[in-house]
């Protein structure tokens, strides 16, 4: 991979996306190698968690790379639009829980990406923005569907209209981040939260991330189906009983499944 940096330990990955000197846009290329980094991560069953987050202290992912789209086709445009689709998709489905530590520029492409995490966690110096429209282009890595999903559609429509950037405390406030803390304890806090995460029943928590995940973009009806199917399919686990037969005996459940 030329563009990308993987280290696992601990059940963890941290994925870091690696072109410093471009702010770490997202090339084809990088587009390229994250799928296959995706699809690889989700059939391995030594990671649990996949922290993701940019080189360097400045910026997380600058969004698309914008000398490769200057000169790029309509046709060569929706490409790029559908390699973002199938990488970002193979994040977001993934049974392992993602985390994106966002550790400066989050723009475009790189809001774009975060939003395909299942948690985002900020730096103080972090900065979210859609800026697309000022260059004449729309979101086209997943903006004008994930953006509505989480922070709803008039905010959501104010940030693509008006390519304002937000702070990380105003991300926090509209729920585009989950919490912010200092530049210097971002990757840590990331690593304490998978712990705390690892340390629940991980198949269970991939079965709620599929509930949620599915149940979002659904009928409320089909949704409570579906969990009630998965809920199901819980019950047929090592964790269901050794969970719950360590809360009856009060001691602490040693939780395997995953
Ligand atoms: N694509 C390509 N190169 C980029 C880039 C991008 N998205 N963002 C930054 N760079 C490059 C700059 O061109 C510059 O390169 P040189 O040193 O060779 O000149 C280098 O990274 C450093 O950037 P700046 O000098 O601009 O740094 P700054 O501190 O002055 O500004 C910034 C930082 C505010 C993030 C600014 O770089 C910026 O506005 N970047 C573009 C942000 C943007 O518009 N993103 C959306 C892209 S479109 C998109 O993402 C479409 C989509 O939906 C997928």
């Amino acid at each position: 991979m030329n563009n990308l940096l993987m280290e696992v330990e601990n059940e963890v990955a941290v994925v870091t996306i690696n072109r410093p000197k471009s702010l770490n846009a997202l090339n084809s290329e990088t587009l390229a190698e994250l799928d296959q980094c995706f699809g690889e991560i989700a059939e391995r069953k030594d990671i649990r968690v996949v922290i993701l987050t940019g080189s360097g202290t400045k910026a997380f992912v600058a969004g698309a790379d914008i000398s490769e789209m200057v000169n790029a086709t309509p046709a060569e445009g929706r490409k790029m639009g559908l390699l973002a689709k199938e990488a970002f998709l193979k994040l977001e489905t993934m049974p392992q829980v993602t985390i994106a530590a966002v550790n400066g520029y989050a723009l475009g492409g790189g809001c774009e990406i975060s939003m395909a995490c299942d948690i985002r966690v900020a730096s103080d110096n972090a900065k979210f923005g859609q800026p697309e429209t000022g260059l004449g282009i729309l979101p086209g890595f997943g903006g004008t569907q994930r953006l509505p999903r989480l922070v709803g559609k008039g905010r959501a429509k104010e940030l693509i209209f008006t390519c304002d950037q937000i702070d990380a405390q105003e991300a926090y406030r509209i729920g585009l981040a989950n919490k912010v803390v200092p530049q210097e304890e971002l990757l840590d806090t990331c690593k304490a939260m998978a712990k705390k995460i690892m340390s629940k029943g991980s198949y269970a928590v991939s079965l709620a991330k599929q509930a949620i995940n599915t149940g979002m973009d659904t009928d409320l009806a089909s949704g409570l189906t579906l969990e009630a199917n998965l809920f199901g399919l819980s019950f047929s686990t090592d964790d269901k009983k050794e969970g719950m037969t360590a809360f009856l005996e009060k001691r602490k459940a040693n939780l395997t499944d995953f």
